[in-house]
C-alpha cells in the first residue's frame, strides 16, 4: 500500500513537495489541478501516470502574472492588454510555445496553454516558486473534475503526497480556452468565463472552433468525457420509464422537481434556478449520482445562456453513449 495522501492548508509544504519534483493538488477557482513542475520532464511524466492520461492530451501551464508569459511563449505584446483585463480568472490562453516548455507538456504541439488562476492560496504558491506549474484537472482521465479537496483524495489517494485544501471551487467548471496563436481569437473550450463577457473584451465575435470542426482542436475534448459510473441519458423520465420498465430511474434536474418521480429520486443543480450555482454544483452532483443505486438517470439541460452553455457542454459529454 502506497503512503496515503495528506490534505492541508500549508502552502510552504506544497512548495517544498513541488521543488522536490513531487505532485501536489492545488485549488483553483475552476476545479482542483494536479500540479507538478512544468519545466521538469520527470514531474510532468508523474502527472500523466497519476491520472492515467494519454500523452496526446496536452497540459495547461499555471503562472501568477502575465509578465511571466514571455518566458514561456512568443506573442504580440498587445495581447497582454486582453490578458490583464481577464486574468487572474477562469480562462486559458493558447499561444506559440517557447522551447523552455518540454514537448511532453504540449504533447508535441507548437502551442502552449497558459493560465493565471484566481485562487489566493494558489497565487501565493505560484509566486513563491521559480517555475510554473503544469496542472490538468485532478481526476483520473475521463472522469468528472474535482471541486473540493476530498474529491481528489477519493480518487487519487496514494498517488501524490499532498493536497492543498482551498475549500470548494468558486466557479466549479474548467477554464474557457481561447486560442490566440493564429490570426483570429477562437474558443476551443467553453468554460468558467462567459462567452458574452469575453466577446465584450475582445470587441469581436469569437470563432467557435469547438463547434465547427469534427476534429477537436483542444485534443482532450473527447465526446465521452465527464462520465460518472452510472448511465446518464438525454431521454425524459417518461421516455426512460417506457424504455426500461424494470430499471431504477433517477433524474438530474436544473431547478425543479418533476412529478414523474419521487423527489428522493431527483437531484437539483440549483433550487433557486441560479446558473452560477448550477455550475458550482455540477461536478459534485455528478459524483453524487455514483453514490445512488439508480440504474439510469434522465438529465435535464440548463438554459442556453451564460454559463449554461458550458454546463450543457459538460452534460452533453456526460450523456454521450459510447
Ligand atoms: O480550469 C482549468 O483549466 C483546470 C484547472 C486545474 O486549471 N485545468 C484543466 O486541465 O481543465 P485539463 O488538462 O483537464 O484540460 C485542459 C484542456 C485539455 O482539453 C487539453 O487538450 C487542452 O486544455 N489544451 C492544453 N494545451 C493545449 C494546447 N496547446 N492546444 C490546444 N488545447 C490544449
Ligand atoms: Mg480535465
Amino acid at each position: 500500500m502506497k503512503r496515503s495522501t495528506e490534505i492541508g492548508t500549508d502552502i510552504l509544504r506544497a512548495a517544498n513537495e513541488l521543488r522536490n519534483g513531487e505532485l501536489v493538488a492545488i485549488p483553483t477557482e475552476t476545479v482542483y489541478g494536479l500540479a507538478g513542475n512544468a519545466l521538469e520532464r520527470e514531474s510532468v511524466i508523474k502527472i500523466f501516470e497519476a491520472k492515467n492520461r494519454p500523452q496526446f492530451d496536452p497540459l495547461i501551464i499555471h503562472t501568477h502574472a502575465s509578465s511571466e508569459f514571455e518566458k514561456y511563449a512568443d506573442f504580440d505584446p498587445r495581447i497582454l492588454t486582453w490578458v490583464d483585463q481577464l486574468s487572474p480568472g477562469p480562462i486559458t490562453y493558447i499561444l506559440k510555445k517557447k522551447t523552455i516548455i518540454p514537448d511532453l507538456v504540449t504533447s508535441g504541439h507548437d502551442t502552449v496553454g497558459l493560465r493565471i488562476p484566481r485562487h489566493p492560496m494558489t497565487l501565493e504558491l505560484l509566486k513563491s516558486l521559480d517555475f510554473p506549474l503544469a496542472a490538468p484537472s485532478a481526476n483520473p482521465f475521463g472522469y468528472v473534475s474535482p471541486t473540493r479537496a476530498s474529491h481528489v483524495k477519493d480518487q487519487l489517494d496514494g498517488r501524490l503526497p499532498y493536497i492543498l485544501d482551498g475549500g470548494d471551487a468558486e466557479v466549479g467548471i474548467e477554464s474557457t480556452i481561447i486560442d490566440l496563436s493564429s490570426e483570429r481569437p477562437a474558443v476551443l473550450r467553453l468554460g468558467g468565463f462567459e462567452l458574452a463577457e469575453l466577446e465584450k473584451v475582445f470587441e469581436q465575435k469569437l470563432e467557435d472552433i469547438r463547434l465547427s470542426s469534427s476534429q477537436p482542436n483542444a485534443p482532450g475534448m473527447l465526446h465521452s468525457h465527464y462520465a460518472p459510473g452510472v448511465q446518464l441519458s438525454k431521454l425524459s423520465i417518461a421516455e426512460l420509464k417506457k424504455q426500461y420498465p424494470e430499471k431504477r430511474i433517477g433524474a438530474l434536474r436544473f431547478s425543479t422537481y418533476s412529478e414523474e418521480l419521487p423527489n428522493e429520486a431527483q437531484i437539483l443543480l440549483s433550487e433557486s434556478g441560479s446558473i452560477t450555482e448550477a455550475a458550482q454544483r455540477l461536478f459534485m452532483c455528478l459524483r453524487q449520482l455514483d453514490k445512488t443505486n439508480w440504474d439510469v438517470v434522465s438529465v435535464e439541460f440548463a438554459p442556453e445562456e451564460g454559463l449554461g452553455l458550458a454546463i450543457n457542454d459538460r452534460l452533453t459529454r456526460a450523456t454521450h453513449q459510447q
